[in-house]
């Protein structure tokens, strides 16, 4: 991470790195954020399938929802400008469990969460970083690979951050999904979300909603449209284009040499231990 990059993008907020594109200010007065029942939250670790994961809910719903922009992306006028929406809300957030605005917890709303191998998720990452301007310039994938390991890239540890939710994978309120089972069976991952969500939604609309949330479909949409600020589901971005690079399962295998992925091994199995992934 180049240094006065780290500086002028970057700053600390209870121990984890967060973009200057979420304030200090908002950070701090998200414990009094004023949840609603029928809120429904999405999250994730950056570059999990967050997007995808929207697609697919947004075209779930015949009401009228809105998707709004992450929890923790912007200045203290954020808190009023979601109390002034009339609709329901769908809100996304990197936040870990820990730091999600108590209110969410005492009102039980929905939460899903998905999840990603994260050797591809360190991938995705890594491009990410090279090709956004909101986060620090890394050098070579080696100096992101150790960066990624110690927790020092925004969002914290991908670790603490999994973990974190995995205590409460099994609360009635909270659904646990995987990026990989959403390429292995699209359809399945939309059904099961639409239960969880209580919609009642045909064979015919969950194979339409799953064609139109392909990788290439989505990707295309957003080459088409305008690029609208307010339109990305990640507090590190506002533009859609950086978000569809290749889509794939296992590109990690393109990128870690045998060393580094022994190295990845060794930490994961000495983290993940009390995990049940
Ligand atoms: P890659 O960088 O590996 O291509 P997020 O939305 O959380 O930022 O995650 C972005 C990752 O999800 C990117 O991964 C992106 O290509 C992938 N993605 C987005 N839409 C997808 C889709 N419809 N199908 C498969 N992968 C998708």
């Amino acid at each position: 991470m180049s240094n006065s990059g780290e500086t002028e993008l970057i700053h600390m907020f209870k121990g984890i790195p967060f973009t200057t594109r979420s304030s200090p200010e908002l950070l701090k007065s998200l414990d009094a954020f004023d949840a609603r029942e029928d809120d429904v939250l999405l999250v994730s670790y950056p570059k999990s399938g967050t997007h995808w994961l929207a697609g697919v809910i947004t075209k779930l719903y015949d009401t009228q929802v809105t998707i709004t922009s992450p929890i923790e992306f912007g200045d203290i006028s954020k808190l009023e400008e979601l109390n002034n929406l009339s609709s329901k809300r769908i809100i996304p957030t990197h936040l870990d469990y820990n730091m999600l605005p108590p209110n969410f917890k005492n009102k039980n709303c929905k939460m899903i969460y998905i999840s990603r191998n994260p050797k591809d998720t360190a991938v995705s990452m890594y491009h990410y970083y090279r090709d956004n301007p909101n986060l620090p310039t890394v050098d070579t994938w080696t100096a992101f690979f150790d960066l990624f390991l110690k927790g020092n890239v925004v969002c914290g540890s991908w670790f603490d951050h999994f973990l974190s939710w995995e205590k409460h994978e099994d609360d009635k309120n909270v659904l646990f999904l995987f990026y990989e089972d959403m390429k292995k069976d699209l359809p399945n991952v939309v059904k099961k979300i639409a239960l969880f969500l209580n919609l009642n939604v045909s064979d015919k609309d969950i194979q339409d909603i799953s064609t139109k949330s392909s990788f290439s479909e989505m990707k295309n949409d957003t080459e088409k449209e305008n690029s609208d600020p307010s339109h990305t589901v990640c507090s590190l971005t506002s533009n859609r284009k950086l978000i569809f690079r290749k889509g794939a399962v296992g590109d990690w295998k393109n990128h870690f040499t045998p060393k580094q992925n022994r190295r990845f091994d060794e930490i994961f199995n000495e983290k993940m231990k009390l995990s049940k992934m």
